[in-house]
C-alpha cells in the first residue's frame, strides 16, 4: 500500500460509533492520544483546547446526573436553559440542504433500529444513549477559554479528528458528542471547570461492541463535484 492508500483506509475506518464495551482504555494509551492530537495545528499556535477525561465514578455520576435532567426535560422543555446551551437555539434555524442531510442521518439511525416517528419512548431512550457515553467507558469534554470561541473552534475540529484517527491505530472508536452541550451547566459543574471555560464538545471513546447493529451504521457523503468550485 502507498502511504496515501494507508491514510485514506485509516480515515475511512473511523466512523461514530455507538455501542461500546465496557473494557477499560489503558491510561498510557490516553495519554499517548492526548500527545499526538497535540500535535494539531491551531491558529497562531494558541492550542486553545483544554480536555476532560471522565471515568471511573466521575463518569457514573455525570451520567446519573444528566439522564435524570434529560427525561426531567422530557416533561418540562421549559427548563432548558437551566441545564446547558437550550438546544443551541441558532442550530435550530439550518435549512435545505443541511436541514435535509441532518434528517436523513437521524431517520438513518432510527431506521436503522427499527424506531418509527411514533415510537417516541423508543427515540427518547437512544438519544439517552448518548449520555450514557453510549456505553464508552472513556468520556471526553473539549472545553476552551470564554475569549476563544470564535475561529479558534476550528482548532478543536482539527484536535478532535486527529484524536480520532490515532484512537483508530489503538483499536479505539470514538463518537464525538455535541448533544452533551444540551446539558453543559451539569457538565461543568462536574469537571469543576472555571467559569471563564465554555465547553465545546464531548466524545465517547472505547472499544467496539462488534455485535451491536447500531455499529453498522454507514453514512454518505457528498461528491467532490457537489462541493467544490474550481477557479482557474
Ligand atoms: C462536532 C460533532 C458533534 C457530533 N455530535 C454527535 C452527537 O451528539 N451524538 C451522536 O450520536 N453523534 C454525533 N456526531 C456524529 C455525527 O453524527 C457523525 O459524524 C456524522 O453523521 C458522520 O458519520 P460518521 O462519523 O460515522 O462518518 C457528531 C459529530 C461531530 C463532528
Amino acid at each position: 500500500m502507498t502511504d496515501f492508500e494507508k491514510f485514506d483506509a485509516l480515515v475511512r475506518s473511523r466512523k461514530s460509533l455507538r455501542a461500546f464495551l465496557p473494557k477499560p482504555v489503558p491510561h498510557e494509551v490516553l495519554r499517548r492520544l492526548l500527545e499526538t492530537a497535540s500535535r494539531s495545528p491551531s491558529g497562531t499556535n494558541m492550542q486553545p483546547w483544554q480536555v476532560y477525561v471522565v471515568q471511573g465514578a466521575s463518569r457514573d455520576n455525570l451520567i446519573n446526573e444528566t439522564c435524570a435532567a434529560y427525561d426531567t426535560l422530557r416533561l418540562h422543555p421549559e427548563r432548558a436553559e437551566e441545564f446547558g446551551h437550550a438546544g443551541d437555539a441558532a442550530d435550530r434555524k439550518v435549512g435545505s440542504p443541511y436541514l435535509d442531510r441532518r434528517r436523513q442521518n437521524g431517520w438513518a439511525l432510527y431506521g436503522l433500529l427499527g424506531l418509527t416517528r411514533e415510537n417516541k419512548d423508543g427515540m427518547h431512550q437512544q438519544q439517552e444513549r448518548n449520555y450514557r457515553f453510549f456505553d464508552a467507558p472513556v468520556g471526553l469534554f473539549f472545553t476552551t477559554h470564554v475569549s476563544m470561541q470564535g475561529s479558534s473552534l476550528v482548532d478543536f475540529g482539527l484536535f478532535m479528528q486527529t484524536f480520532m484517527l490515532a484512537a483508530k491505530t489503538q483499536g479505539l472508536d470514538t463518537c464525538a458528542q455535541g448533544a452533551w452541550r444540551n446539558f453543559s451547566k451539569i457538565v461543568m459543574r462536574h469537571l469543576k471547570a472555571g467559569p471563564e471555560e465554555v465547553m465545546v464538545c464531548g466524545m465517547a471513546l472505547g472499544y467496539a461492541d462488534a455485535h451491536a447493529l447500531v455499529n453498522t451504521l454507514e453514512t454518505p457523503r457528498e461528491s467532490v463535484d457537489n462541493f467544490t468550485r474550481w477557479l482557474d
